[in-house]
């Protein structure tokens, strides 16, 4: 699969009505940034949010952080209009379309086939990428279709106010837990958590856990990352400035977490270099299935050192 391997632990979502957001946005600590269409702007702001996000894009720098701009649902009346009116000035700007309550493969086809012709139209330079929200029924059931429907895809996202909608499931509030959670003798949303994760390993995406709305919650918020983290998630969505800091800590490794990873590197290297498959460290049995467990703590550990040399 050819979707990059960005580093996104935290993903801040900015209402594009807001222009002074997503000027705060843009030189937030967020690994990346998303100005949204959709739900954060009222029916009736659409038009104006296009053209605030084509200013937002055309004249702010966004450093290195990943860009995406949420369009609104395919069955919408907005959806092609958010491309065209965003995508062709400023399509340059623009990492990848994020494209919410994603039905099934058809919906992200129609979206690549779509940024096929204008990217041609505006001689844009590079191509975009699609993130697809997972947060419906349907799309639950199709994850595995979605995961390889273009190899534009970059990241499945997991949506669980809407997905809860779609279910009819009640929920009190989007990320966190409620008395239901604690009837139920087990993780309410394992099945699509985990669902979407080996959907998105198997396909080579990346896997983005959605927003915890109690922005003043920090221990809540940082259990659910510790959750979205335990089941292999590579991030967490955040909606307030205040939640960027929790994201990316919880999502880095931590530096007892390197060290082991280096020490059980060593250590195999060694065995391997003796003619042997399997090591004790601690008194725990160390063997290559090991290997690849610490092979994404160090790549993560390389990322973040390198992304801390950027200019903000
Ligand atoms: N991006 C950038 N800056 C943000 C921000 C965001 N998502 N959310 C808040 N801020 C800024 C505010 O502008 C404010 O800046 P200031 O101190 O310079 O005035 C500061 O952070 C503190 O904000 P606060 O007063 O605590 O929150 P608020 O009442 O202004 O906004 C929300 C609360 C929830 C409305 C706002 O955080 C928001 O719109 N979040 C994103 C919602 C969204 O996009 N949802 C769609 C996906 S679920
Ligand atoms: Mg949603």
């Amino acid at each position: 699969m050819s979707a990059p391997t960005r580093l996104v632990r935290s993903m801040l979502y900015v209402p594009a009505s807001r222009p002074e957001m997503i000027a705060k946005a843009a030189q937030s600590d967020a690994d990346a940034v998303c100005l949204d269409l959709e739900d954060a702007v009222a029916p009736d702001q659409k038009a104006a949010s296009r053209a605030h996000a084509v200013t937002a894009l055309t004249t702010l720098d966004f450093g290195s952080r990943t860009v995406l701009l949420r369009i609104n649902g395919l069955d919408t009346p907005w959806a092609y209009r958010d491309i065209v009116e965003v995508v062709e000035p400023a399509g340059r700007a623009i990492d990848c379309l994020m494209l919410p309550k994603t039905r099934g493969p058809d919906d992200v086809r129609f979206v690549a086939t779509f940024l096929d012709q204008v990217e041609a139209h505006a001689a844009l330079p590079r191509r975009i990428g699609i993130e697809a929200q997972i947060e419906t029924a349907s799309g639950f059931v199709a994850i595995r279709e979605i995961a390889t429907a273009t190899d534009r895809l970059e990241s499945l996202i997991f949506g669980s106010g809407d997905y809860a909608a779609s279910m009819r499931m009640p929920l009190a509030s989007i990320g966190e837990p409620d008395e239901h959670d604690a009837l139920y003798p087990g993780h309410r949303w394992h099945a699509v958590m985990h669902g979407i994760v080996a959907a998105a390993r198997a396909a080579g995406l990346l896997a983005i856990d959605g927003p915890y709305a109690d922005f003043t919650d920090d221990s809540g918020l940082e259990r659910a990352c510790r959750v979205a983290r335990g089941l292999g998630y590579d991030g967490k969505q955040c909606i307030h400035p205040r939640q960027i800091a929790i994201v990316n800590r919880v999502f880095s490794p931590t530096e007892a977490e390197v060290a082991w990873a280096r020490r059980v590197h060593a250590a195999l290297e060694d065995a391997t270099a003796a003619g042997r498959g399997a090591v004790a460290i601690d008194g725990k049995m160390i063997d290559a299935a090991n290997y690849r467990m610490i092979e994404e703590t160090l790549r993560r550990a390389e990322a973040i050192a390198s992304r801390s040399g950027r200019t903000r």
